[in-house]
């Protein structure tokens, strides 16, 4: 179905005539972190349409949530000059590898397709080096979720999903004493940041958010707020079970489905894992937005590696135009727990978490509340999110004060700076 509409026209300005050989059409190897459950079910529907241009696609996927892991083997394979043609990228990343000379363009498909006229401006803007567009984006994740087991809370005599944090502690008492966990947890550094970045956009506001983990400003930084922020989650801490470090986003989702834990506090990738587990939104899980009236953007999208030869250039193209059309930010999304990056793809076939979703990030854009995502790399340099990670790590797993905590992060992040 994507022949005709999109791909044809990159065939033909490729320079490549219809009557070219076989696979014309392009090779990509794609390096991405898309291996849980839902995560691999969508990045699936991407391969499938590929391969259905007549593309040949080698997969390359480097386990580990969040991509860490992942950016660690790309940075081998660059200085390897042997980079793969297509990467998942985000935020300043994007701009790092492009002021590199790493990236190349695709321009001339956002401008054959109009990508300006159908991606938020913010979202856009991401995407471009130097006005040119040098990613393509899939998603808009949210990472301000509180995910729940409904059963689970009715045990515990929980009656409606927390709106603020003193309700969140007052939820989490009572599943304690009912002897379910309250907080599933995965005890890895993006993990801990991304609760913990959470918590300050419930605390503080988005302004605060802003000021303090994307303006990185020191007076934030070290200000009573934060301290209150690290407060919540060293109370946190003491909602987790024993057995919670190191484990993958996806056990701790899993502890969920299975009634075992209460709620966690993910991204709606977590989402994806119940979708791809047979739950119903509504019925076998609850979706409400973490407390605080913010959205924390996250966005997945695909960066175009420097390398050689016809087959992998058209590859690159196609694979740009594939990801940009609607009939895929669709089918892709359902899979994802996300929504699509595009704004003029309806949302009458998604489920109610996604339209708040949608409907929530609509009131963010106007009230100013949108703020990007430091755990997940939307917002400040990788150097500076990893200064916020190993504190936030440091502080989750010892008895750190709250003052301690924010006097060594507003210094960490002055030297990372
Ligand atoms: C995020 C990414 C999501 C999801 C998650 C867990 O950073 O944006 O797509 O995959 O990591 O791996």
């Amino acid at each position: 179905m994507f022949h005709s509409k999109y791909v044809l026209p990159l065939v033909a300005m490729a320079g490549l005539t219809l009557g070219t050989p076989a696979r014309a059409e392009g090779t990509v190897e794609v390096l991405h972190w898309w291996t849980s459950g839902g995560e691999a079910k969508a990045v699936g529907e991407l391969k499938k349409s590929f391969e259905a241009t007549g593309g040949t696609w080698i997969d390359s996927p480097i386990a580990g949530g969040g991509g860490d892991a992942a950016m660690t083997a790309l940075r081998a394979r660059v200085v390897a000059g042997n980079p793969p043609t297509a990467v998942q990228l985000k935020g300043p990343g994007i701009q790092e590898w492009a002021q590199q000379g790493a990236l190349n363009d695709v321009q001339a498909v956002a401008e054959a397709e109009g990508w300006d006229a159908v991606l938020p401006p913010a979202l856009a803007g991401i995407m471009k080096y130097e006005g040119q567009y040098v990613a393509a984006p899939v998603n808009i994740h949210r990472v301000d979720w509180i995910w729940a087991n409904p059963e689970a809370l009715a045990k515990a005599g929980v009656e409606a999903m927390p709106t603020t944090w003193e309700e969140f502690n007052a939820a989490a008492d009572k599943l304690q004493a009912a002897g379910i966990v309250p907080l599933a947890h995965g005890g890895q550094p993006w993990q801990d940041a991304t609760v913990f970045e959470d918590v300050v956009l419930g605390v503080g506001g988005a302004e605060f958010f802003r000021k303090a983990l994307v303006e990185l400003d020191q007076d934030a930084l070290t200000s009573d707020t934060m301290v209150a922020a690290f407060d919540q989650l060293r109370k946190m801490r003491g909602y987790v079970d024993p057995n919670f470090s190191g484990r993958d986003w996806n056990l701790a989702t899993a502890m969920v489905m299975r009634g075992e834990a209460g709620f966690q506090i993910m991204g709606d990738w977590a989402k994806g894992e119940f979708l791809a587990a047979g739950k119903v939104p509504g019925k076998d899980f609850l979706c409400a937005p973490t407390p605080g009236n913010g959205f924390v953007l996250n966005s997945d999208s695909f960066t175009f590696f420097k390398v050689e030869g016809d087959e992998n250039l058209t590859g690159q193209k196609v694979l740009a135009s594939l990801i940009m059309s609607p009939d895929f930010q669709k089918t892709f999304n359902l899979a994802k727990g996300s929504i699509p990056a595009r704004t003029d793809v309806p949302l009458d076939d998604f489920d109610d978490c996604a339209k708040r979703s949608h409907a929530d990030l609509v009131k963010a854009i106007e009230s100013d509340a949108l703020v990007p995502s430091m755990a997940h790399e939307m917002a400040v340099p990788r150097s500076v999110r990893g200064e916020f990670l190993d504190l936030v790590t440091e502080f989750f797993n010892s008895d750190m004060s709250s003052q301690d905590a924010v006097e060594k992060l507003a210094a960490a992040v002055k030297r990372a700076m």
